[in-house]
C-alpha cells in the first residue's frame, strides 16, 4: 500500500534534530564486510530501504545480516559465498554494483546484474570494469549480466577519466587483496570514500591518501571483521538546514560533520541564512528575504549533486532569478515539473535551471520523482501556502529515516498516510 506526505505549510522550524548514519557510506561498508570471512558490525547504520534491500543481496551471496539493534546491523559472510547477485535485487537498487570489487577479490569470481539506469541518468559502469580489468580481471558483459573472473587481481595504476564515487570504492575494494601497490589517480574525494578507507584499514588494509584525488593501496593476504560506527549523512544534514531556511526558522543540526558541508553553508550564506558552526553542530537561521544565487553541481568538494533539487526549491521563492547547473547526471531536473506544480517558474535548458524567484509557492498534490527530488517536494510544502500532498513517498524512504517524524519534532505539520 503506497502512502503519501501530507503537509501544512507556513510554520517556522523550530529547535533540533538529529542526523543519522549516511546512506552512501553504509552501503558501501556493508558490500566491503564481504572482504572477509569473519563478521563485522556496523553501528549508526541507518534504518532505510537501501540498507534492508542491501542486506537481501548480501544474503543471497550467502552472508547473515541482522539489525541487532535498531542501528546495529551486523553482518556474518559466510563461505563459501556465492558469487551473484540478481536482476530483481540490482534493479531496485544500482548502489548494489558495489559488491563487484569485493566479491572479485575475495572469490576471484562475480556475477553482477547490470544495474539499469535510474530516474536521475544512465548511470553507468565503464570505469568500473576497466578499472577491473587494469587489476587483471577479465569482464564480459551480456545478457544482462557482468562476469567477472580473476586468478588472482594484481595491483596495478589506475587513471580514471573522471572522479567516479562507485567506481572509486569498487575499486579500492578491490585492490585491498590484490597483490602489490595500486593507486588510484583522479579518485573521488567524498568523505564517504574516505569513511570507506577508514573502515578498510581498521579491517587490515593498507590504504593511504582516500579524501584526496590519490589513493593508494597495498594489497595484503586477508582482512579481518570489525565493528565500524557509519559517518553522519552530510546530505540528511543538508536537506534539514533547507527546510530551516525555508521556513525562516531557527533550526540546530546535531551529530554532524560541519566540514562535511562547507561549500553548502556557504551558500546558505550567500542566499541570506545566518549558519553558526560548533564542532558537531550547525545552527540555521533562516532570513524572510531570501537571496538568489547561482549554484554549479560538482564532484566533492564541489556543491553536492544530492543537495541540488532542495536548493532549487529554497531558491524559488528567492527574490531573483538564480540559475543552477546540474554537472554530475544528465536528468536531474524531473523534480522541475513537479515543483512548478506549486506555482514556482523554473524553466530548464539542458543542463541548466533557470529560477525565477516567485513571491511564495502553493500547495498542492505532487508526486516524487526519485529519493532527493521527493525529499525537495516536502521541504517546498513546509514554505507553501495551504496543503501539499507528495505522493509516491517510498522514493523518500529509500534514504531519509523517519523524515516526517524529525520534521514533526521541528514542528512542521506533516503526516503520514496510506494512500
Ligand atoms: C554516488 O553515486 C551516490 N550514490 C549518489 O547519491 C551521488 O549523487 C553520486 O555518488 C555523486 O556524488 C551512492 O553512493 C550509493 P558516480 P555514483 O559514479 O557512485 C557517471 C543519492 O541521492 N559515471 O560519481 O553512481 C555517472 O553516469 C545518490 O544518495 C560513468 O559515466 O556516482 C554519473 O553521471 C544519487 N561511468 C556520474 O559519473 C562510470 O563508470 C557520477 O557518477 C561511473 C559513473
Amino acid at each position: 500500500m503506497s502512502s503519501k506526505f501530507i503537509v501544512r505549510g507556513g510554520n517556522r522550524l523550530g529547535g533540533k534534530v538529529k542526523v543519522g548514519g549516511a546512506k552512501n557510506s553504509a552501503l558501501k561498508l556493508m558490500a566491503a564486510a564481504l572482504l572477509t570471512e569473519e563478521t563485522t558490525v556496523l553501528t549508526n547504520a541507518p534504518l532505510i530501504t537501501d540498507v534492508r534491500t542491501m542486506a537481501a543481496v548480501l544474503e543471497r551471496l550467502g552472508a547473515s545480516v541482522r539489525y541487532s539493534e535498531p542501528d546495529v546491523v551486523e553482518i556474518k559472510p559466510s563461505y563459501p559465498l556465492y558469487a551473484e547477485a540478481p536482476y530483481e535485487l540490482v534493479s531496485q537498487m544500482r548502489a548494489s554494483i558495489i559488491v563487484l570489487g569485493p566479491l572479485l577479490a575475495r572469490l576471484g569470481r562475480a556475477r553482477v546484474a547490470m544495474p539499469g539506469g535510474c530516474n536521475i541518468g544512465s548511470r553507468k559502469i565503464d570505469m568500473h570494469i576497466r578499472g577491473l580489468e587494469v587489476l587483471g580481471a577479465r569482464i564480459e558483459v551480456g545478457h544482462g549480466f557482468i562476469e567477472a573472473y580473476s586468478e588472482k587481481l594484481v595491483a596495478n595504476k589506475i587513471v580514471l577519466d573522471y572522479p567516479s564515487v562507485g567506481a572509486t570504492e569498487n575499486l579500492l575494494m578491490a585492490a585491498t587483496l590484490a597483490e602489490g601497490v595500486t593507486v588510484i589517480e583522479n579518485a573521488a574525494r567524498e568523505p564517504e570514500v574516505a569513511d570507506l578507507a577508514k573502515f578498510l584499514n581498521k579491517m587490515g588494509a593498507k590504504i593511504e591518501g582516500a579524501g584526496s584525488s590519490t589513493i593508494q593501496i597495498e594489497g595484503v593476504n586477508k582482512l579481518h571483521g570489525v565493528e565500524y560506527m557509519v559517518m553522519p549523512d552530510r546530505i540528511e544534514a543538508g536537506t534539514f538546514l533547507v527546510a530551516g531556511a525555508i521556513t525562516g526558522g531557527d533550526v540546530i543540526i546535531e551529530d554532524t560533520i560541519p566540514g562535511h558541508l562547507e561549500l553548502v553553508i556557504n551558500k546558505l550564506r550567500s542566499i541570506g541564512s545566518i549558519v553558526e558552526v560548533y564542532k558537531t553542530e550547525i545552527r540555521i537561521i533562516g532570513s524572510d528575504s531570501i537571496h538568489a544565487v547561482d549554484i554549479a553541481t560538482l564532484p566533492y568538494p564541489g556543491f553536492p549533486t544530492d543537495l541540488q533539487t532542495q536548493f532549487m526549491a529554497l531558491l524559488a521563492i528567492a527574490g531573483g532569478t538564480s540559475i543552477i547547473t546540474e554537472n554530475i547526471f544528465e536528468n536531474r531536473f524531473m523534480f522541475v515539473g513537479e515543483l512548478n506544480r506549486m506555482g514556482s517558474d523554473v524553466r530548464t535548458e539542458g543542463r541548466h535551471a533557470v529560477i525565477r524567484g516567485v513571491p511564495s509557492l502553493s500547495g498542492a498534490p505532487v508526486k516524487a520523482p526519485d529519493l532527493r527530488g521527493g525529499a525537495a517536494l516536502a521541504v517546498a510544502g513546509l514554505a507553501a501556502e495551504g496543503v501539499t500532498e507528495v505522493s509516491d513517498i517510498h522514493h523518500i524512504d529509500r534514504g531519509y529515516q523517519n523524515f516526517e517524524h524529525k520534521l514533526r519534532m521541528l514542528g512542521a505539520d506533516i503526516e503520514r498516510v496510506g494512500e
